[in-house]
């Protein structure tokens, strides 16, 4: 068609996007369309601002790499990453466990036997010892999931970011047992701050929000016959449950840590001096696609330590 309006633009285009013969292409190409072009509408977006825009997003691709993901890091800035995962998991108001997978995940970290620490190389901390039950739907126990673990040293880097720490420091894959259950040793994880050195960071700041994560594990679920669940347990002393950069804390993730102790042994034969803290948590699988997605990162950075800026929160 030739265009004589604004409103010929967003028809000539829907008329195109149907033209696609897949049915599902079709469906998001036609609510993508919708909503970007009312987007523009209803902002009245100008020229200037629409060249920014697209300044911005490349600018989030060209600042991708195989051990950051800053497209990721800005959909979970943005909720869109949380809106996903609670539209697709759950369901009908039912709480899930399952969570944001965040830009962090790798793949082909070390099989671990149960009870063995996932510390590769001197990292500061108080020891936790986790336990993770896994059970279906009917809440009986799932035996033999691949359970990934995950998480960020108390100094604020995943190794991925971090040429200090060994290759695959505080990351472990492991196997439930009988009893759908996991146990590990770690170090308790502190609270974050996701890089701020592009568009993520000009977006947090236009907010006057902090770029804190509140400290959490990371769990990756996998078994045959079962979707593949990604999950986060927050930790319930964290000041920044509320205001995550990322949107990603839900009231069914929030763990409690018990604190022990040096009187009290972790465990037989366990070498442990002063308080430690020990950590339970259960997720819950749903049957589904057990694909695994593609992991966000594949490599570790060989550049020195980035800066870790942490903006505060205004008003
Ligand atoms: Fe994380």
């Amino acid at each position: 068609m030739l265009i004589a309006t604004d409103s010929d633009v967003t028809r000539a285009v829907l008329a195109e996007a149907a033209r696609a013969p897949d049915a599902r292409t079709r469906e998001l190409l036609a609510a993508g369309i919708r909503h970007l072009h009312g987007f523009v509408r209803d902002a009245r977006l100008t020229e200037n601002e629409f060249r920014n825009l697209c300044l911005l997003i490349a600018r989030l691709g060209q600042l991708t790499n195989e051990s950051h993901n800053e497209v990721m890091l800005a959909a979970g800035s943005l909720g869109v990453s949380a809106l996903v995962c609670l539209l697709n998991n759950g369901g009908e108001g039912q709480p899930t466990t399952a969570n944001l997978m965040g830009p962090f995940w790798r793949d082909g970290a070390p099989q671990m036997t149960n009870g063995e620490s996932i510390v590769r190389s001197p990292t500061p901390g108080v020891p936790v010892f986790v336990t993770a039950w896994v059970h279906d739907a009917l809440g009986e126990p799932l035996a033999g999931a691949r359970v990934d673990v995950w998480h960020a040293s108390p100094e604020g880097f995943y190794e991925n970011q971090d040429p200090a720490q060994a290759p695959m420091n505080l990351r472990g894959t492991f196997t439930s047992d009988a009893a759908g259950r996991i146990a590990l040793r770690t170090v308790k994880p502190a609270g974050y701050p996701v890089p701020v050195n592009g568009p993520v960071g000009d977006l947090l700041r236009a907010q006057g929000r902090h770029n804190l994560r509140p400290a959490h594990l990371h769990f990756m679920i996998h078994k045959a016959g079962y979707r593949t669940q990604f999950s986060q347990v927050y930790s319930s002393d964290d000041p920044n449950l509320e205001t995550d950069s990322q949107f990603g804390v839900t009231q069914a993730l929030v763990a409690h840590y018990v604190l022990h102790d040096s009187a009290t042994e972790p465990a037989p034969h366990v070498d442990v001096n002063g308080p430690w803290y020990s950590l339970d948590c259960r997720f819950v699988v749903q049957p589904g696609d057990a694909a695994l997605p593609r992991p966000p990162i594949t490599g570790k950075a060989d550049r020195a330590r980035p800066q870790l800026d942490v903006l505060s929160r205004q008003g």
